[in-house]
């Protein structure tokens, strides 16, 4: 049985989140710059946005900028933000075409102009689109997402519009960049690294993380499809027994 075929689609997660990493170190073992290895994540990205669609996720959060990055070298950064605005130009139609809607979360006013324009234009043209929700967080972090929801909870409260006593974890949800969406049930990570790096802190309280060595570059559907299966096979106890699942 193929990996694919050992997906089972009745017990899939809704909501998959990934932390891209490993592209300097790819660029770094094939004596290329830094830039190579973001160029050739690009291919990962459409194979796994591809697989995630076909088999039925309903989002999917890739890691792309974090607020931390903006402090690389000025010229990994540039290269970066050229690489958005390009990729997503080239990539829209075929957005449109597999009826993926596109969305940013995070500090997205902090991208240049150009990026701005383009993502506004692609989110525009893809919103209507119902299959999956394709998220890009840029500029993102989960302690800058955590504040921008708190001052906009404190305005709110201050407005009369929300009582202090009434806020619950489902107010603050609501308010986190990520409203409306479920929590990832999976965490994938790629490169090795053991840690969330500040991504959606508040969201992945109860998330099954997966770390794989495999570097972003290389990463396609079959790897997507083997961290599902790897999913499946956990046991979500929420804090409950082992044997209280069992009905
Ligand atoms: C992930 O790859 C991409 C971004 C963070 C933008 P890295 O650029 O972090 O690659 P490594 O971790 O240095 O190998
Ligand atoms: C996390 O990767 C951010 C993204 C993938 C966008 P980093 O490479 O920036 O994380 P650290 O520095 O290893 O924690
Ligand atoms: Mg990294």
């Amino acid at each position: 049985m193929n990996l694919r075929e050992q997906v089972d689609l009745d017990n899939l997660p809704k909501h998959i989140a990934v932390i891209m990493d490993g592209n300097g170190r790819w660029a770094k073992q094939r004596g290329g710059l830094r830039i190579f290895g973001h160029q050739n994540a690009i291919k990962a990205v459409r194979d796994t946005v591809e697989g995630a669609a076909e088999l039925g996720v309903e989002y999917l959060t890739l890691y792309a900028f974090s607020t931390e990055n903006w402090k690389r070298p000025a010229g990994e950064v540039t290269a970066l933000m050229q690489l958005l605005v390009s990729t997503i130009r080239k990539e829209t139609a075929t957005l449109n075409k597999n009826n993926i809607r596109l969305k940013t979360i995070g500090n997205t006013a902090s991208l240049p102009g150009a990026c701005q324009r383009e993502l506004q234009e692609a989110m525009d043209m893809t919103k209507d689109n119902t299959r999956m929700t394709l998220v890009l967080a840029l500029s993102y972090s989960g302690r800058w997402d955590i504040t921008q929801a708190m001052q906009r909870l404190a305005e709110d409260v201050g407005q009369h519009k929300v009582e202090a006593g009434a806020i619950n974890e489902t107010a603050i949800s609501q308010y986190l960049s990520t409203a409306g969406m479920p929590d990832p049930e999976l965490l994938i990570r790629t490169s090795g690294e053991q840690r969330i790096s500040n991504f959606l802190l508040w969201q992945l309280a109860y998330t099954e993380l997966y770390i794989t060595e495999l570097l972003w570059p290389d990463f396609r559907k079959e790897h997507l499809y083997q961290a599902i299966v790897a999913y499946q096979r956990r046991e979500r106890r929420f804090g409950k027994t082992s044997e209280q699942l069992i009905k």
